[in-house]
């Protein structure tokens, strides 16, 4: 064996020096793969400081114009994201589960950059065409994409179809691109690793290889990834680290709402979403989701409360649906939309326990409307809520709205961004705003 010869593991992407059955970071058995180390070879590392003598210094100062680096995408939902827009030379990835409209978003978002004047990208020479490619797709279905989304023909998006992580490279070695767009880096293979497309040992090394090029030709390169069945970023979490932003789009494909989140920002925020709704027309951006989430409220009734929840830094308004009905198996059901099972069934006992509710012969349905999914703690309150007033077949005080997390106490505790909240409401008209500013337990919640 060569020296440059290591084993890869396919499932973790953990390397070894030798070869076993098992792999010994994950357990996995029969997942390790000779290849040749893509690291820099030792017979030439004896050569690196008269290589560094060549190397191009640039001062910091000539670098602190952060704002000639980045050039907004004019999707102003994208943008809120990214932070300041895209950055020359970043490296994007966008993950979400198979059909929330990844490659959709990408699609508009070639056609919304490329008619702008060249960029300029490499001292001058600019860029003003998108690259696309399409590994995933046939070019024929990106291209019928392009002009159901955009009446007026694209003649900057241009397709490359190919799996190739060399043939995209020396395409950008002959062109400057405005954006490179790589639609999925599941679906791309280096010729330097032997593994199939999609391992995680050949995720890693064509995600380097793009790094590299998407540094040295000051180019953003977006990469889609793909979500395994457990919701994680498919491929070795080091491409988490590799890249400079992790953005995930999600919701719920019966729905119009997606979310995108961004989990990782080198250049921005974390804690910003974008927010969308699937149409026949792509993606269109919603700039009042409250409005959106309630145009189907039925109003005032037993079973249903307002939740005043953040996303990113947005306070958005959701309604949280509850069905209390009497059992009619011995172990009651307990079914969850919107929220999780092991949420419910918590926010089921401190009702229980606290309010003395009989809840051990009912089944509870709980159901957040809109496609929503709540994750954060401020939503608890209004889970309970609505479970209380649907076993009291109660409806809430008239023109309520209600956040905050919930102890095991049945104490309401305080979350982030309170006094946001609470401006929000007001400024919403709402007259009953039930928080841990005015009520410190649930028991104080009287209607
Ligand atoms: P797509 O972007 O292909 O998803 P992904 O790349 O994440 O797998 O989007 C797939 C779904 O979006 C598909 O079911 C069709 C729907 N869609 C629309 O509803 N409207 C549109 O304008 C487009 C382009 C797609
Ligand atoms: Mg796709």
């Amino acid at each position: 064996m060569s020296k440059n010869e290591i084993f890869l593991c396919n499932n973790c992407g953990n390397e070894f020096t030798k070869w076993s059955g098992k792999c010994q970071a994950c357990g996995q058995w029969n997942s390790l793969t000779q290849v040749t180390s893509l690291a820099y070879p030792k017979s030439k590392q004896k050569n690196i400081f008269r290589s560094a003598k060549t190397a191009v210094l640039t001062p910091s100062k000539a670098l602190t114009e952060a704002q000639a680096f980045t050039f907004p995408t004019k999707l102003t939902e994208l943008d809120r994201v990214l932070g300041p827009g895209l950055t020359k030379g970043g490296v994007y990835l966008i993950a979400g589960q198979p059909g929330i409209g990844k490659s959709t978003l990408l699609t508009q978002l070639a056609i919304s950059i490329s008619p702008q004047p060249p960029l300029k990208l490499r001292g001058g020479e600019g860029g003003d065409t998108v690259l696309y490619v399409c590994s995933e797709e046939n070019p024929a279905q990106v291209a019928t994409r392009i002009s159901r989304l955009n009446t007026t023909p694209s003649d900057h998006v241009h397709l490359l179809n190919t799996s190739s992580v060399e043939v995209i490279i020396s395409s950008l070695s002959l062109n400057s691109y405005s954006l490179v767009i790589v639609d999925s880096i599941q679906s791309v293979f280096t010729d330097k690793n032997p593994t199939t497309a999609g391992s995680p040992s050949q995720i890693r090394d064509s995600a380097n290889l793009l790094i590299q090029t998407a540094k040295e030709t000051n180019t953003p390169v977006i990469l889609v990834g793909h979500v395994t069945k457990e919701g994680t970023i498919a491929g070795p979490k080091l491409l988490e680290h590799m890249v400079d932003t992790v953005m995930e789009l999600t919701g719920d494909r019966q729905h119009e709402l997606r979310l995108l989140r961004g989990l990782k920002n080198r250049f921005g925020p974390t804690d910003e979403t974008g927010i969308f709704r699937m149409t026949s027309l792509g993606l269109e951006e919603v700039s009042d989701p409250s409005r959106f989430l309630l145009a189907d409220r039925q109003g005032d009734i037993p079973g249903s409360a307002l939740a005043l929840i953040m996303e990113g830094t947005r306070p958005i308004t959701a309604e949280v649906q509850a069905l209390v009905s009497p059992t009619t198996i011995p172990i009651p059901r307990r079914v969850a939309k919107g929220i999780s099972t092991a949420q419910l069934q918590l926010i089921c006992a401190i009702v229980s326990k606290h309010l003395k509710i009989p809840l051990s012969e009912k089944d509870v349905f709980v159901n957040v409307t809109g496609g929503i999914s709540l994750k954060e703690p401020g939503a608890d309150l209004a889970i309970a809520l609505a479970i209380i007033s649907s076993a009291k077949n109660k409806p809430l005080p008239k023109n309520s709205i209600c956040f905050g997390e919930l102890g095991l106490l049945g104490e309401i505790r305080r979350v982030s961004f309170q006094d946001k909240r609470i401006k929000e409401a007001k400024a919403l008209g709402y007259q009953s705003i039930i928080s841990p500013a005015s009520h410190k337990h649930l028991k104080q919640v009287i209607f």
